[in-house]
């Protein structure tokens, strides 16, 4: 007897047939092309990690020895409870809201460790998701973080946009995110990048700040501050808080993502934190005990040696001082890399008005390359960036500074 002409075909099939082929990540996508180029002179502008001088990854000393000494106490590897480390959580916020912050004096705040900024930020959009019953919108400044969209997408929630870069100046489009925020219905998310803005290495002034502040409590918005590079834009951890602290200073409650990646150079320790503003300390207990409910079954609790070498490295104030130190040393490194690119554009006797290479801050700068200069640059001078003309100033050297400049002025005269 034969088979049915219809068995085999269903036998064969997977349950996976139907599955496409999903897009590559746009931005490991450049490293991959990077990697394949064999010219001597190429250059990874796409990566969002910083760089030393010499173009190598760089770990901090206050980091090795952090580790040294973690190294020497011979700790026991047991889990960490599902809040993580209560030093490092401790530490972290103190870092964020400052030494004097009234928020955690009183206490009101509740602060859990978690896998990395991204992880943080899951942290939240699912918290915001099952709690937050005011609103399902989550407004993101356009462009944003290209993982914003998922994080909150995956969890649940809608995403809508307010403008913030006005390609006319590459700088911030402060009427426009006026406008667009004084229409936001009333009690939705808005979500700020602290500081350092990615894409657009664009941040708001102080002034612009308080009306910003101002605004969002006259619309009572909910904020989302989105703080992954804290010391590493101006180089002072203060300043760079200075946005969330003046927030919270106007009795704006809010929920606040922390990362180590890139101040610490801690990014494949996944360190971070998310915390969340509360009314007083009752509140946070129970905004805690809930949090907890929901990073239990997502990854039960988080790694121990990150946040081992953080809080290290926060409470000892030997080694505070070293890594504040180092912090500078970065966020210097690469002001001083803006200055050098512009300076060297005016030698090749480039015509543009390159200053919002330096205005703009942190590892970030939306040069305002068009997509058929950003495949000039990368076909015929191997230099690989992002299509929306986004370079990471960290991937810069004093020694490949002159052939960008020369690079950037030869598709863009
Ligand atoms: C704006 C912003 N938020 C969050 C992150 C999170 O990074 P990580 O998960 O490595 O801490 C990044 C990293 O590039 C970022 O640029």
């Amino acid at each position: 007897m034969g088979l049915s002409p219809f068995y085999l075909p269903m036998r064969a099939s997977s349950c996976w047939a139907h599955v496409e082929m999903g897009p590559p990540d746009a931005i490991l996508g450049v490293t991959e092309a990077f990697k394949r180029d064999t010219s001597t002179k190429k250059m990874n502008l796409g990566v969002g990690a910083y760089r030393d001088d010499n173009g190598k990854p760089f770990v901090l000393s206050s980091v090795r020895k952090a580790e040294a000494m973690l190294t020497a106490k011979k700790l026991d590897k047991e889990y960490l409870p599902i809040a993580g480390l209560a030093e490092f959580n401790k530490a972290s916020v103190e870092l964020a809201l400052g030494d004097n912050s009234e928020v955690v004096k009183s206490g009101r705040y509740m602060t859990v460790q978690s896998i990395s900024g991204t992880g943080s930020l899951r942290i939240g959009a699912s918290l915001l998701e099952r709690f937050y019953n005011r609103s399902r919108d989550v407004y993101l400044p356009k462009p944003s973080w290209g993982n914003h969209t998922p994080i909150f997408r995956d969890a649940g929630l809608q995403l809508k946009a307010y403008r913030y870069y006005d390609p006319k100046t590459c700088g911030f489009d402060f009427a426009g995110a006026l406008d667009d925020i004084s229409k936001i219905p009333e009690q939705s998310i808005i979500l700020f990048h602290a500081c350092a803005h990615n894409p657009t290495g664009v941040d708001p002034r102080p002034e612009q700040w308080k009306e910003l502040a101002a605004l969002v409590k006259k619309r009572q918005l909910f904020p989302f501050f989105d703080m992954a590079y804290q010391g590493f834009a101006s180089g002072d951890i203060n300043r760079d808080a200075w946005a969330v602290r003046y927030f919270i200073e106007q009795g704006i409650n809010m929920v606040l993502s922390q990362s180590y990646a890139k101040n610490m150079g801690l990014y494949g320790e996944r360190v971070g934190a998310f915390t969340a503003i509360c009314q007083d300390v009752d509140e946070a207990k129970r905004v805690e005990s809930q949090v907890k409910i929901l990073i239990r079954p997502m990854y039960s609790n988080p790694p121990i040696n990150g946040a081992r070498i953080a809080a290290t490295i926060l409470t000892n104030a030997e080694l505070r001082k070293e890594w504040l130190e180092e912090v500078k040393g970065m966020a210097n490194r690469i002001i001083s890399m803006r200055e050098q690119l512009v300076s060297n554009l005016k030698k090749e006797g480039s015509i543009h008005n390159w200053q919002h290479i330096t205005d703009q801050i942190g590892m970030f700068c939306f040069t305002g390359l068009k997509p058929d200069q950003v495949e000039r640059l990368n076909k015929e001078f191997s230099i690989y960036l992002t299509k929306d003309g986004r370079i990471s100033v960290a991937g810069i050297t004093s020694a490949n500074v002159g052939y960008l400049a020369h690079a950037i002025h030869e598709v863009s005269k």
